[in-house]
């Protein structure tokens, strides 16, 4: 799938952008399966926000049973003063997560598409197994800011093995959130890790390297509809608020390889779903 100029983009830079790879109807059925999940989420049950600027001390057990589960999280700014919910539910969701590919057929059949374990083996994956799958709405006017990390901070292997996919369902753009990354910056130490005490279930997240992001080289990867980003897990990425009026829709895979092992303390374990591989 990937010829060598690809692969060695992807070696160099840590991250690889396929412009269209996937058609409007392969990414369609996505959108709507995601917008009829958060059609039936019992929000008065389940009013977990997601955010990214309390350093992941906001974790419930709501959060955790995701792992294996199709849970909504709200969008910070969706929610008014007293808690109310002061935005259409379709425009209050921040992400959906984390077990799509298990649970929703949508999402299984995009996952399970030959093409994505053929792109995974070219990147030198032996046996690519998808861990974690989030739709993320990165809503219009009160879309939340994803603050600079590395994805090896929350999803633990030994050694590093963790690809990350990230298709935009939607244009993305600078105006309404587009990913960032710093070329390059994935042969920087982790800077951080969070880790998780099974039995207390507490997670916390540890300062590993003080060296500070290279925010100098950042690029804004615009990415239009139905493009795949591929990103090594110890690249730096980052999304601003989206303050426009566009929605930025995307789905997202995190993959890791069998001959790397899955640390028990990370947050995201599969105990009764067990291994999804990528043929
Ligand atoms: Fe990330």
């Amino acid at each position: 799938m990937l010829n060598r100029r690809q692969k060695n983009t992807y070696n160099e830079q840590g991250f690889l952008v396929l412009e269209g790879l996937f058609s409007g109807p392969q990414i369609d059925p996505l959108r709507r399966a995601a917008l009829e999940i958060v059609d039936h989420f019992d929000i008065d049950r389940h009013r977990s926000v997601f955010r990214t600027d309390d350093r992941d001390e906001g974790r419930d057990d709501y959060f955790f049973d995701s792992a294996e589960n199709v849970h909504c999280f709200l969008e910070d700014g969706a929610l008014g003063e007293s808690g109310e919910l002061a935005q259409p539910r379709r425009l209050a969701i921040n992400k959906i997560g984390h077990a799509l590919h298990d649970r929703i057929p949508e999402f299984t059949a995009f996952c399970r598409q030959p093409l994505i374990g053929e792109i995974l083996r070219d990147l030198g994956l032996v046996a690519p197994q998808l861990w974690q799958t989030m739709y993320i709405f990165k809503q219009p006017s009160i879309g939340g800011e994803v603050r600079w990390h590395q994805d090896a901070t929350y999803l633990i292997t030994r050694p590093a093995a963790v690809t990350g996919l990230w298709v935009a369902v939607e244009d993305a753009t600078r105006d309404n959130g587009c990913l960032w990354m710093q070329p390059g910056e994935h042969r920087s130490p982790l800077r951080e890790i969070y880790r998780v005490d099974r039995d207390s279930r507490k997670g916390t997240l540890t300062e590993l390297d003080r060296s500070p992001w290279a925010v100098e080289k950042a690029v804004a990867v615009e990415a239009p509809a139905g493009s795949l980003v591929l990103f090594h897990d110890h690249m730096p990425h980052y999304s601003s608020a989206n303050r426009s009026t566009r929605s930025r829709h995307a789905f997202t895979m995190h993959v890791a390889d069998s001959r790397a092992r899955w640390s028990e303390e990370n947050w995201l374990q599969r105990p009764n779903l067990g291994v999804f591989e990528l043929r």
